[in-house]
């Protein structure tokens, strides 16, 4: 059934959840020694919240039993760390595909434990060439998602290569103003549009200070 809402009411302003301190540890036991300039960006409060939201759904509408998932646009692995270190999901691997060769060695540096066991990679690919075969980087995925669609143009050139039938989790946002989002969506409605699916399990807006990050979860 679809489970659609409007996290107003729990977020007026912004509430700063923060990060756990097993994950703040995770990082800091990662000793990166040379740290790109934006990494403190992948754990600000709109990220974890955003990724603390998409986790919740996640387990509500699909469960928490995934052999494999594909991250698209994974930038320094912080889902990746926060999925696999979340007690109520058992996963076999994450495979963290980004187009910017910075961010494979900081993702595997913050997923260090997980990658020597396997169950995280990191790989530098572009999200519009990942394949979802046997013969793709991880086999084929149980689980897929975007929460970095307001950075790829062409959406169908990436959404496209998705199998129909395929678990999927994306979120976007409506923050026009940021010169690095080159592919916003103006609301929800606009993004079911956009990334049309079989069997939609959930829609929700989280509202920001400056915008709102929109996200959508079902089956291809
Ligand atoms: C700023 S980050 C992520 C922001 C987003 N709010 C999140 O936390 O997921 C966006 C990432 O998307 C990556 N990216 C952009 N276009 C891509 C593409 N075509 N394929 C793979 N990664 C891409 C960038 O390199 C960057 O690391």
């Amino acid at each position: 059934m679809l489970e659609r809402d409007n996290l107003r009411s729990q977020t007026r302003g912004d509430p700063t959840p923060g990060m756990g301190a097993a994950d703040l540890e995770r990082v800091l036991a990662a000793n990166i020694s040379s740290s790109p300039v934006d990494l403190h960006h992948a754990f600000n409060a709109n990220q974890i919240a955003s990724k603390t939201w998409l986790l919740d759904r996640l387990h509500d509408s699909l469960g928490g039993h995934f052999e494999t998932v594909y991250i698209l646009g994974g930038w320094y692995g912080v889902l990746g760390a926060m999925i696999l270190g979340d007690a109520r999901f058992a996963i076999g691997r994450v495979i963290s595909f980004d187009i910017d060769p910075g961010c494979a060695p900081v993702a595997e540096r913050i997923n260090g434990e997980e990658a020597a066991r396997a169950r995280f990679q990191a790989v530098t690919a572009d999200a519009r060439g990942v394949r979802y075969d046997p013969c793709g980087a991880g086999g084929v995925p149980n689980l897929v998602i975007n929460t970095s669609c307001e950075h790829m143009t062409r959406t169908a050139d990436w959404y496209g290569r998705i199998p129909d039938g395929m678990a999927q989790e994306h979120q976007s946002n409506d923050y026009f103003d940021c010169p690095e989002h080159v592919n916003c969506i103006a609301s929800l409605e606009a993004f079911k549009d956009e990334l049309p699916m079989s069997d939609l399990r959930y829609e929700g807006t989280l509202p920001r200070r400056r915008y709102s990050r929109f996200m959508l979860i079902g089956k291809k």
